[in-house]
């Protein structure tokens, strides 16, 4: 059967990215409907400074709040190895890294140039395998940055490389500003063939302009087997200017069974859960 594997990011990118702060409750009943839906690997939140990413200073909580069904990955983003302390106390299965292949980027989402965040993740990846857990690199920018504009391909090899050395377990190419399309994604996989085979990666993307899902296509071309996605295409990057949205997860389940591929989730749950959540930012019962 012909599977393909999908992280729900929506409970992180998504709501990352939305002015509004949700209750802990509603994002618990998020998360648990995201995994009764057939969701099996769901990024929970983030473990950063709440100053950056004040609508995730909640993780703790939420990660504590949660039903975990069996079989499902349960993952938290970290930036140092303060983050990675405040994820393992919850009981996380994985976390994830992230660099970027940008230097303008680098210094607006993490405060430091490409070579500081790669010393600074290091040890953390470090700390992360000797405490048994699954380790995520991203890898942002992979084809525009939105403050020096495009990425060249081999600069994301480059970075790629890097990272695999760091020793993560999934490497992460993030469309982070949904520039994408099927031509750059493929000059992209091609550049970063040379240090990892596509069907090794997962491809992050952002919908900014409706092109994620013919980028989805062609990246099946290439041997691309995982993607990132976010129901209802909640989400994007709050030190991105303009990348609004993920590639929601319902339409990339439906296309990809339209395509005869299994993704072994059921896309109107799904939806249901983003709808749910998207529900608590009108009731009033958020903030920001
Ligand atoms: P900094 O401000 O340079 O950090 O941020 P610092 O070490 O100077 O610390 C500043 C304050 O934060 C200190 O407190 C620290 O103790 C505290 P103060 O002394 O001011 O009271 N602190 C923390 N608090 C809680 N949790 C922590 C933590 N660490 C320090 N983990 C840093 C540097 C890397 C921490 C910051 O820049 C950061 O966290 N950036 C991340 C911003 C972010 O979350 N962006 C979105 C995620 S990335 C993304 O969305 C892209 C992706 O989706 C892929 C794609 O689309 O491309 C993954
Ligand atoms: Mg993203």
């Amino acid at each position: 059967m012909k599977r393909i594997r999908i992280t729900e990011v929506g409970p992180r990118d998504g709501l990352q990215n939305e002015r509004a702060i949700v209750p802990v409750a509603a994002k618990v009943a998020f998360i648990d409907a995201l995994a009764a839906a057939g969701c099996r690997e769901i990024e929970v939140t983030s473990f950063v400074p709440p100053k950056w990413v004040p609508q995730l200073a909640d993780g703790a909580e939420v990660l504590r709040a949660i039903t975990r069904m069996p079989g499902v990955t349960y993952s938290a983003l970290v930036p140092n190895e303060r983050g990675l302390d405040g994820a393992l106390a919850c009981g996380v299965d994985a976390v994830a890294v992230f660099a970027a292949a940008s230097e303008g980027f680098s210094r607006r989402n993490t405060n430091g140039s490409i070579d500081e965040v790669f010393a600074r993740i290091a040890p953390v990846i470090r700390a992360a395998k000797a405490a048994g857990v699954r380790v995520r690199g991203y890898l942002s920018c992979v084809i525009q940055c939105p403050f020096d504009g495009p990425i060249e391909p081999a600069a994301v090899a480059g970075c790629s490389a890097r990272l695999l050395e760091l020793g993560i377990d999934d490497l992460d190419l993030g469309d982070t500003t949904g520039a994408g399309t099927p031509d750059s994604i493929e000059a992209m996989y091609a550049a970063v063939a040379s240090v990892v085979e596509p069907s090794a990666t997962i491809l992050h993307l952002h919908d900014t302009r409706g092109q994620a899902l013919p980028c989805v296509e062609r990246a099946l071309t290439l041997g691309v087997k995982a993607f990132d996605s976010s129901a209802t295409g909640l989400g994007g990057c709050p030190y991105a200017p303009g990348a609004p949205g993920n590639l929601a997860t319902e339409s990339l389940v439906r296309a990809l069974h339209a395509a005869g591929w299994q993704a072994g989730i059921d896309a109107d749950a799904v939806a249901r859960a983003g709808a749910a959540v998207r529900a608590s930012f009108d009731a009033g019962t958020a903030t920001g």
